[in-house]
């Protein structure tokens, strides 16, 4: 016997509808978000949330933020959130340079750094006008980024300071960035210059 048209479509109905409920329901959730993260540019976050989701994934806390012996080991000590090498740091000259392959000599703040370039300290990027990136422009920040040096026309940004992969933050990226560093708490610390090689 010969079941009609609507028949076959109400049985096929039947098995598919439970079918695609329970696919719905068996997809994994996707994962949590991080605040300022983004799939796609059609949702912008705010450019302050943005600007911590990046400055905290992209590692400046690594460098900028000293660290110090933690019951787990190294951690940041984030009292000191992004405000450079410590002026308040005793350090003696650095060990002459390691036998290669090694390279570099790091304190265990993680903000100075002694290589072939000398010893570089990583700069405090609160707003602090006198010590820190306090007086910068967004456009002053953009150049140094984008060029290697400071405020785009000054000495060039030493190791081990990312630019070769910053200076590929979209101009959206550095805005958000900077709108966030002006957001944290200020520190007056003011960094050491750096030294020559020797
Ligand atoms: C691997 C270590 C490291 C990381 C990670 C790092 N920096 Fe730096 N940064 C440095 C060092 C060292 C200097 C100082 C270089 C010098 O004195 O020439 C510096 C300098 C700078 C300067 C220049 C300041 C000036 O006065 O010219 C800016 C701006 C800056 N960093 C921003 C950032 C931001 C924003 C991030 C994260 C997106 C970041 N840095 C991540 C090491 C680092």
């Amino acid at each position: 016997m010969k079941r009609s048209l609507f028949a076959t479509t109400c049985l096929a109905a039947t098995v598919m509808i439970p079918l695609f409920a329970w696919i719905a329901v068996m997809r994994p959730a996707p994962a949590a978000q991080p605040e300022g993260a983004r799939a796609g540019s059609s949702s912008p976050a705010d450019p302050v949330t943005r600007g911590k989701y990046l400055v905290t994934v992209a590692g400046c806390n690594d460098c900028h933020t000293p660290w110090k012996m933690g019951p787990a080991g190294p951690e940041p000590e984030m009292s000191r959130m992004l405000s450079g090498h410590p002026q308040d740091m005793e350090l003696p000259a650095p060990p002459q340079l390691p036998a290669g392959p090694w390279l570099v000599t790091v304190a265990g703040t993680n903000t100075a750094w002694a290589g072939p370039w000398g010893v570089s300290f990583t700069a405090n990027l609160t707003a602090d006008p006198e010590t820190g990136l306090g007086r910068w422009t967004l456009r002053n920040f953009v150049d140094t980024i984008r060029t290697g040096r400071h405020m785009g026309r000054g000495r060039p940004i030493l190791p081990p300071m990312p630019i070769p992969m910053y200076k590929h933050f979209t101009d959206e990226d550095l805005h958000a960035i900077y709108s966030y560093l002006r957001t944290i708490p200020v520190v007056n610390n003011r960094v050491p210059e750096p030294l020559p090689p020797r």
